[in-house]
């Protein structure tokens, strides 16, 4: 429909969603999304509850697959990739979702550390030194032995985040990352998500319903439809097009936060399915979880 506009630096597009389709069963989730996204974007994904926000992530992440059309991150078609290149590719990837999704079996340092089991082949101790430097980011040095239920929600979101950022990745996909979180604190895990992305000079792909974060941290906005309009991209832009957007349903859900947005519980599980992989390979992913129980 309508067109994000091109980089004003005219690099290549990071991802590069082209006309996707996804249903289940016969409902048609996706509707012919088309987007790119582009080095150094803070990219928001909006729309009101059911839209396909956090099913257009699993297709991002490789964890689903579309019924139709392509996606191309860092130039590689991801749709019919190989599994273990899948996984490869992961290992670029900084994944955040919501309710913080630390396993709770685990301390947080090993939450922290989960990522760098997976796809790094360091030592123990190294792995424990960049451990301790991420929770020191993200204020949390001398909670790494604490489990995830010994927290608060602020201090979740962060751990989740120092675990999202561990292998210093070029890329991060982040759903509803601060559900739960009262204004405040979101503010406060939006401005330490943006300035330890910055740091890194990672994209950051965010699914979102927040408006001040919309607006706060956003560079370029898609919003999809819900209704007649499920799953298609109904407004696309900058923020300040897209708060001039003449579409009512945009003016409606930047205006006034719709209904039905509670958080549910599924990070974890995405989380972990996006660990494991879709396959069947995963077996070091299975070890690594299981070893650093304690
Ligand atoms: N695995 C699935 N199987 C069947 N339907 C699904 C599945 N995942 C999501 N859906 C449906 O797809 C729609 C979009 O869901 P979702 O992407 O979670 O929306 P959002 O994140 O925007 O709230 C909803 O109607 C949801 O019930
Ligand atoms: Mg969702």
């Amino acid at each position: 429909m309508h067109a994000v506009p091109p980089d004003p630096s005219g690099g290549e597009p990071i991802i590069e969603v082209d006309s996707l389709v996804r249903y289940f069963g016969r409902q048609k989730v996706l509707d012919g999304v088309s987007f790119k996204v582009y080095a150094g974007d803070t990219f928001i994904i909006m729309g009101g509850s059911g839209c396909g926000k956090s099913t257009l992530l699993r297709h991002l992440i490789g964890t689903e697959k579309p019924t139709s059309g392509s996606i191309k991150i860092f130039g590689q078609e991801i749709t019919s990739m190989h599994p273990d290149a899948m996984h490869k590719l992961r290992g670029r990837y900084g994944m955040l979702f919501q309710s913080g999704a630390l396993l709770q079996s685990l301390t947080v340092a090993e939450n922290v550390a989960l990522p760098l089991h997976e796809h790094t082949q360091l030592d123990a101790g190294l792995i424990d030194t960049v451990v301790k430097m991420k929770l020191e980011q993200v204020g949390l040095t001398g909670h790494g032995h604490k489990k995830p239920s010994e927290i608060s929600g602020g201090m979740k979101k962060r751990a989740a985040l120092a675990r999202a950022l561990a292998l210093d990745p070029p890329l991060v996909f982040s759903d509803e990352p601060t559900a739960g979180l009262d204004p405040v604190m979101t503010a406060v895990v939006d401005e330490l998500t943006q300035r330890l992305t910055q740091k890194i000079g990672a994209t950051v792909v965010v699914v979102t319903h927040d408006m001040n974060s919309v607006f706060r941290i956003g560079t370029r906005i898609i919003m999809l439809g819900t209704g007649a309009h499920q799953g298609k991209i109904l407004a696309a832009g900058t923020p300040a097009e897209i708060r001039a957007h003449p579409h009512p349903a945009v003016q409606q859900f930047i205006n006034g936060d719709p209904q039905g947005h509670s958080g549910d519980d599924s990070g974890e599980v995405l989380y972990r399915d996006a660990l494991l992989g879709l396959n069947d390979t995963g077996m070091y992913s299975r070890s690594a979880i299981h070893s650093s129980k304690p």
